[in-house]
């Protein structure tokens, strides 16, 4: 299970460190939509779904939080913890977002406009659908 994560280019000077996010040059789709998470109380878990089409890429703007990806064989955790890092999410992976720090501020770059019907939330039916995806 390969894990595309990426390093932003920063543009640091003696004022401080800038990151700027282009699509098709730094992020591989067009990005329709940003949405961020922030004051996610303690021991929270979230997500907990994969999608039939969406793309995304997470960064952790500001704190930290763990990652769990799962293609339906094998799971990866991915800890994102500076700015300037950030982790593709293909559409065919199960994902879990956790360990959140009081501080996290966890933005989501997303190739799709927000639809309901694009969202796998039942963990057998996204294991039926990527046994299907490999046929
Ligand atoms: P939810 O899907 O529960 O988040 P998670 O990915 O952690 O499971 O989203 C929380 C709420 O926000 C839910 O009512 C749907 C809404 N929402 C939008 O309106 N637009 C969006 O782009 C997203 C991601 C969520």
């Amino acid at each position: 299970m390969q894990i595309m994560k990426y390093m932003f280019q920063q543009h640091g000077d003696d004022r401080g460190q800038l990151v700027a996010l282009e699509a098709f040059k730094d992020i591989p789709f067009e990005i329709k939509r940003v949405y961020y998470m922030y004051d996610t109380g303690e021991g929270v878990r979230r997500g907990f779904h994969a999608h039939k089409k969406l793309s995304q890429i997470l960064i952790c703007i500001h704190g930290s939080c763990k990652i769990l990806l799962d293609n339906g064989a094998e799971k990866k955790i991915i800890p994102l913890e500076k700015p300037y890092e950030g982790v593709y999410v293909s559409n065919d992976m199960w994902r879990e977002m956790y360990d959140f720090s009081q501080d996290a501020v966890l933005m989501v770059l997303a190739s799709e406009y927000y639809d309901e019907s694009d969202y796998i939330r039942d963990y057998d039916e996204f294991l039926k659908y990527v046994e299907k995806e490999e046929k």
